[in-house]
Parts: C-alpha cells; sequence; structure tokens
C-alpha cells in the first residue's frame, strides 16, 4: 500500500536561508578536512530534498551561475512561491520540483540523473523512517561517486527532551479551536504554566523549560511545522551513519560547523583525554554529542572515500582565497562564544590574520607567508575555519561569479521585503551564498538599487520616504543603523555584487 506524507501542509514554512548548504562552504570544509569534494568551478548539479519555499534554493542558483539546481519539496504553496521568484528574477539554472518523497522516483524525467551535492536541511527528523530509507534510495541512486550531501538533524542527547513536550502539544491542539498558529501558542501557554508549577518533566529537564522561554521568539509557522509535525525523532549520530554507509554509500567527512571539526575547542578540556580511546568515527562522534549535549548536526558526507593526498591538500588549501565580512576587527585577539563557554582565540593567531585581510583578500597560501605564522599550516586551517564558523571571513566562491543574477533576485526580494514577506537574506555574488540583511538594510539596498551613488542625508530621507509609502517607519536607532550600513557595509556589499 502507498503511504502518503503526514507532514505539515497548510501553513508554509518560514522564509530561512542556510550557508551551509551552498557548494563554496561544503567544498570549503571538506577541503580543510582533507577530502576531495567536487570542482565548483567547473559545471555542476546540486539537488535540496525539502526546500520548503525556496530562498536557499534562490540565493544559491542567484549566486553560483556555474551551478545547475534543482529544488523539491511536496508543499504547491512552497513550490509555487519558489518558481514565481525564480521567474521574477529570471533564474535559469534553478528548477523547482513539486514532488513528494515517496514518488519522487517515479518523477526521473524532472531531475538530472546525478547531483555533485544533495543537500537536506531540517527534513529528515520530521519525516517517517520509511521516507528516509526512500531519501537513503535516492542518495544511493543519484548522488555521484564522490559528491557531497549535507544533512542538518535534530540530535541525541540534547534534543531528545522534545518528545516529552510535543505529545502534550500534539494532542491538546488538536482539541482547542482557532487558527493552527493561534492553537500552538495556547498549546504552549499550558506547558509554560506546567514548568512555572514545577511538573516533574520540567523539574528534571531544565533545558525543556529553556526551549519553552525561546519558543515565543519564533515565527509561529515555525512552531508549527516544529512542534506538531505526526513524525519526529532525534536521532543517534551512530545509527545516522550506519544507515547512510549501508543504504546509501555515504561516509562521515565532519561537520559543516566548523568549529565541531576542532575538538580542543568544542569539547570541555577535561573529556579530551577519554576521547583518546576512541577508535571509530561513529564512537567519537556519538562521545562529542554527549560531551557537548548536542541537540542539532549539520553534517557533511561523502559518496565513497576520497582522501586528498598531503600534497594536494596542501594546494587545494593554497587555491582558497579568504575574505572578510563587514565588521570584522582588524587585529587583537578574538572572543568565540561557543556551546561549552566563552573561548579566546589568542592576538598571536588571529591577529595577524586580522591585519592581512583588513588589508583585502588573501589566499591561502598569502597567509602562510606571513612571518609570525610560518611554518603554521595546521594552525591557519583551523583559524580560517574558525573565522568561517564566527561569520567574520568567508571563501571567495571560485571561477566565475554572476553578479546579475544576484542584483536581479535582490531586487525581487526587497521589494517584496517591503511589503509582505520577510527573507532577511540576500545573494552575494563574490561569495557564492547570501549575506543576512534585516529589513531596514533591504530597503537601502532597495533604493541604492536606483541611486546608486545616495549617501548620507538624501539616502536616509529616501529610505524613510520608501519605507513611509509602504506603512513603515524610520525610528532613531533605524537612522544610527542606516549611518553604519553607510560605514561598513555598503563598500564591502558593493564589491561582493550585493548591490
Ligand atoms: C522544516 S522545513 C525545512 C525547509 C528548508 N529545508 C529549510 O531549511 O528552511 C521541511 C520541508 O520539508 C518538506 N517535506 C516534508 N515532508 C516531505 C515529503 N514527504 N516530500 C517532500 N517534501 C517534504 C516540507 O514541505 C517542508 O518544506
Amino acid at each position: 500500500m502507498q503511504q502518503t506524507p503526514q507532514y505539515v501542509r497548510d501553513i508554509p514554512y518560514p522564509h530561512h536561508f542556510q550557508r551551509e548548504v551552498t557548494p563554496v562552504w561544503m567544498t570549503s570544509v571538506a577541503t580543510a578536512l582533507g577530502f576531495n569534494g567536487p570542482d565548483i568551478t567547473q559545471a555542476y548539479s546540486w539537488c535540496e530534498l525539502g526546500c520548503g519555499q525556496g530562498l536557499t534554493a534562490l540565493v544559491t542558483a542567484a549566486a553560483n551561475p556555474q551551478g545547475r539546481f534543482t529544488a523539491i519539496d511536496f508543499n504547491p504553496q512552497h513550490i509555487a512561491h519558489g518558481r514565481a521568484l525564480a521567474s521574477a528574477a529570471d533564474l535559469s539554472n534553478l528548477h523547482f520540483v513539486e514532488a513528494d518523497f515517496l514518488t519522487l522516483a517515479t518523477q526521473a524525467q524532472e531531475l538530472q540523473p546525478e547531483y555533485d551535492f544533495i543537500v537536506l536541511n531540517g527534513v529528515y527528523s520530521w519525516i517517517s523512517g520509511a521516507e528516509r530509507v526512500v531519501i537513503h534510495r535516492f542518495i544511493q541512486q543519484r548522488l555521484k561517486p564522490g559528491g557531497l550531501l549535507y544533512l542538518g538533524y535534530m540530535c541525541q542527547p540534547g534534543m531528545a527532551f522534545l518528545a516529552g513536550l510535543r505529545s502534550l502539544l500534539r494532542v491538546h491542539t488538536e482539541h482547542i479551536s482557532g487558527p493552527i498558529t493561534q492553537r500552538v501558542h495556547k498549546a504552549l501557554s499550558l506547558l509554560e504554566r506546567m514548568a512555572e508549577a514545577k511538573a516533574g518533566f520540567f523539574v528534571e529537564h531544565p533545558q525543556a523549560v529553556e526551549y519553552l522561554r525561546r519558543a515565543r521568539q519564533h515565527d509561529p509557522a515555525y512552531l508549527v511545522h516544529e512542534l506538531l509535525n505526526p513524525h519526529w525523532d532525534s536521532l543517534p549520530v551512530a545509527q545516522v551513519m550506519a544507515e547512510l554507509e549501508a543504504d546509501a554509500g555515504c561516509y562521515y567527512v565532519g561537520s559543516a560547523t566548523p568549529l565541531e571539526n576542532i575538538d580542543a575547542l568544542s569539547i570541555p578540556g577535561n573529556l579530551l583525554p577519554l576521547m583518546e580511546s576512541l577508535n571509530t568515527t561513529a564512537e567519537r562522534e556519538s562521545f562529542k554529542d554527549l560531551a557537548r549535549n548536542q541537540s542539532e548536526r549539520r553534517d557533511l558526507y561523502q559518496k565513497g572515500r576520497h582522501p586528498l593526498d598531503i600534497e594536494r591538500h596542501r594546494s587545494r588549501l593554497c587555491d582558497q582565497v579568504i575574505t572578510a565580512l563587514p565588521g570584522a576587527p582588524s587585529q587583537g585577539s578574538l572572543r568565540f562564544e561557543t556551546r561549552i563557554g566563552p573561548l579566546e582565540g589568542t592576538a598571536d593567531l588571529f591577529g595577524p590574520i586580522l591585519k592581512a585581510l583588513a588589508e583585502g583578500p588573501q589566499s591561502f597560501a598569502d597567509l602562510l607567508r606571513i612571518p609570525a605564522l610560518q611554518h603554521q599550516g595546521d594552525l591557519i586551517n583551523a583559524a580560517v575555519q574558525m573565522l568561517f564558523w564566527a561569520g567574520i571571513a568567508h571563501p571567495l566562491l571560485p571561477g566565475s561569479v554572476s553578479i546579475e543574477n544576484c542584483q536581479r533576485l535582490n531586487r525581487v526580494l526587497c521589494e517584496r521585503s517591503l511589503s509582505t514577506e520577510h527573507y532577511g537574506y540576500l545573494a552575494a555574488a563574490a561569495l557564492g551564498s547570501g549575506v543576512e540583511a534585516d529589513d531596514l538594510y533591504m530597503t537601502a539596498v532597495r533604493v541604492l538599487q536606483d541611486y546608486r551613488n545616495m549617501t548620507g542625508s538624501l539616502l536616509r530621507e529616501t529610505v524613510q520616504a520608501v519605507r513611509r509609502s509602504h506603512q513603515k517607519t524610520l525610528t532613531d536607532q533605524d537612522s544610527q543603523r542606516l549611518g553604519m550600513f553607510e560605514d561598513e557595509v555598503r563598500a564591502a556589499w558593493q564589491r561582493m555584487g550585493v548591490l
């Protein structure tokens, strides 16, 4: 008997961009870890399973002219939204497919025979075991040898508590009236009152109390998807690894969150000696999840095993060019806020790298030549990955870039952000990725798209007039932030092909 997917359909998932699924990010992390990923300076193909309304696919396609992008989801509203934007921005390298995973195999004509990248973010934990099996088969059949898989999912042990909350939440929302977004809030109120009254579950699981505290800050549509789906599992990493190896021929490369690949910085120091006796990747990653009480994993896998030898590893690293992002410090030490507490990035290591990046983009080979850092390739590699993770720097897209595609998409995103939508990201041609842009910055970019040289009070007044015509205000704080935009962001975004 054919099963039907049971995932929430009546309310669209909020717009979201995930930098870790871009080809430039995935290959950069794979290279840093010594794996031979696809060559993104040549034509390649990329596929997202469960693309939501398509923002990640749209931004990534606009910023990567070498790629052919396929974005799949079974929600007709999601696909209609993605197609409307792709058409408005005239993106010819992105194809949206309306299909559910269970019957995807029957839609072969809509797909490419094989992909260099397959990505799933926020999908794998919310579907049934049968759907996961179908996805394994898809990856087995359609990910090229050497291709990279990104898998972002809720994991054990840090998210296990959510099962305890979801059960009452789901059953209670079925028995109260009103639109689903209101019902989820009403059901959360009941749980909040239980937590205040020290119900046993909340006493045993303080994380659940913290989760409830933060839940209110989320878009209600997000909460409906997160909490009310019939299927939800927090998965143990060892099980995911074993299934991907056996069913899809994929092997663990590392985390797409670079910090998590650096044990000395992401595991409490007193636990590190205990990890030394563990030899298999599954044991080590399970140990790390316990050590960090990990709740979510964003992992990279590769079809087959394709390590780089020492020479090729070094030459791939040296080819990489790194740019500072707006607001990056130009010297000194850094403080990184991590899951296991604050960490200091020492001035000895980070100071010279920041100074060099403040002068302009640097290749990894340039960084190796900095006198204070000579012969410290491994440390520079780790430091650069930390800068990427912290949003201080980003790899530049190798090969050709398309400023026109990004500018067309950004115009559409900015215009729609003035009315009803909240996108929060713009495409950056030089990065092959997106940059975060709030509502105010979106308005400023929209104005600058028509008046490229406008500055100062004239820019501020025009932004104010545009916002007013869309029933939006410009507060004193916004005016100050526009000043910051002009000082720190605008020129960088022009160089990166955002505007
Ligand atoms: C939580 S959202 C994540 C969206 C997007 N990947 C992101 O990170 O923002 C999960 C998405 O998977 C889609 N989905 C769930 N089950 C599906 C199925 N069986 N077939 C196709 N799409 C499915 C949903 O419609 C939804 O858009």
